[in-house]
């Protein structure tokens, strides 16, 4: 019997023993999987998909206080953000961004390099993730899951995860072998089901859910599913957090792995199309950006426009190499030209002068 406040010592190896796989779950699945290879195809019309994952930032910097953050480049983005943010006391999302993008592109590298999904990247997506030189919680950790799951106001004990010597090490053992050499269930559906025994066995004292929601990406990535980790999953499960939460309790107590696989396939059906009309949207933009911009302006390339939806902020350097200017009066006019017309603004920092694509800037945010 399971009782929320003792260890899940019971928690079943994989595949689930329980699991029926029917109709109903496979039309979800191929609706998932064919809005994933729709985005496979859009991505590589980006002249940067990256751009996609790294901007992620953009919404929650437009709330934070300050305002002038939001005009610098990426990496000094993610750094206001970040010093702005006591990760305590930060929203569900805003704490996502953090460190997303450091522990989603350092595992992307590893588990390239691995060729699986192996402790080590599960051990530094965690790492990255928390910031923390921490391994796996150790048998004496009273780690439990508390409704609301606040450290301000803490809830209820909805879940106590395994506890004791090796447990957690063989629960893991397991789920990576089901990942990479199970081949009786496809790798969409497993990511699903993975991602619930993750999150069940919960290996360290914190930042279970934000780690076990980037090995989810870097596992399609892994399988061939997902081409680059641009897919945001994060942003639906954590606007459904109160189902995420029920769904999850669901497979525990009443091997309800139905409703948890299609709630997972939703999530990755929805989140595809989204950033497919993202892509769509940037595209779009870039080719009447593109047209406007060539109309007006004599020297204005197809090269110029590329950098210009490469990224939303572009330094005055790279707008020098790019149009391949020596002097600071001609790149002044040709500045002017393009904040004439509308199609970047500048932005001052402390030393530095940014253009930004006010266009690509909405789009993404
Ligand atoms: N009943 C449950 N059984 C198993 N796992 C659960 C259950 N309820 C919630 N979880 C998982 O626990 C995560 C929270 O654990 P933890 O605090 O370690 O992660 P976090 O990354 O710090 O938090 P968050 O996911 O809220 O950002 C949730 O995101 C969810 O994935
Ligand atoms: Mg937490």
């Amino acid at each position: 019997m399971f009782d929320r406040n003792l260890p899940f010592n019971d928690l079943p190896n994989l595949p689930p023993p329980e699991l029926i796989i029917d109709n109903e779950i496979l039309i979800k699945w191929g609706l998932a999987s064919r809005n994933l290879a729709e985005l496979n195809k859009n991505i590589l019309r980006m002249p940067n998909p990256s751009m996609l994952i790294n901007t992620i930032g953009l919404r929650e910097a437009k709330t934070s206080t300050a305002i002038e953050n939001i005009f610098t480049t990426d990496d000094e983005l993610y750094r206001a953000i970040s010093s702005q943010i006591r990760e305590d006391h930060a929203s569900s999302s805003a704490k996502e961004v953090l460190r997303y993008r450091e522990a989603l592109w350092g595992g992307y590298q590893l588990i390239k390099a691995e060729d699986r999904l192996t402790e080590k990247v599960l051990l530094q997506v965690f790492q990255k993730t928390k910031n923390s030189t921490q391994g796996f919680r150790p048998p004496q950790s009273l780690t439990v899951i508390r409704r609301g799951n606040s450290e301000l106001r803490p809830g209820e004990v909805i879940y106590t995860p395994p506890r004791g010597e090796h447990i957690i090490q063989d629960k893991i053992h397991n789920l990576l072998d089901f990942l990479n050499f199970d081949t009786d269930i496809d790798p969409l559906l497993k990511m699903a089901i993975a991602h619930y025994q993750f999150e069940a066995i919960h290996p360290f004292t914190d930042g279970n859910g934000r780690t076990g929601r980037i090995l989810n990406l870097l596992y399609l990535v892994n399988q061939g599913l997902l081409s680059q980790p641009v897919l945001y999953l994060s942003r639906y499960i954590l606007e459904n957090k109160a189902d995420y939460y029920l769904l999850l309790a669901g497979v525990t107590q009443r091997a309800a792995w139905k409703p948890w696989l299609l709630f997972m396939m939703e999530a990755v059906e929805r989140t595809a199309k989204q950033t497919n009309q993202m892509i769509d949207d940037i595209m779009d933009q870039k080719e009447v950006t593109l047209r406007f911009a060539k109309s007006k302006i004599s020297w204005y390339s197809n090269e110029f426009n590329d950098l210009l939806f490469s990224q939303p902020y572009v330094k005055q350097e790279r707008f020098k190499e790019v149009l391949k200017i020596k002097s600071r009066t001609t790149l002044v006019k040709y500045a002017n030209e393009l904040i004439t017309h509308g199609i970047i603004s500048s932005f001052y920092d402390k030393k530095e002068v940014y253009y930004i694509n006010n266009d690509l800037v909405r789009i993404l945010s």
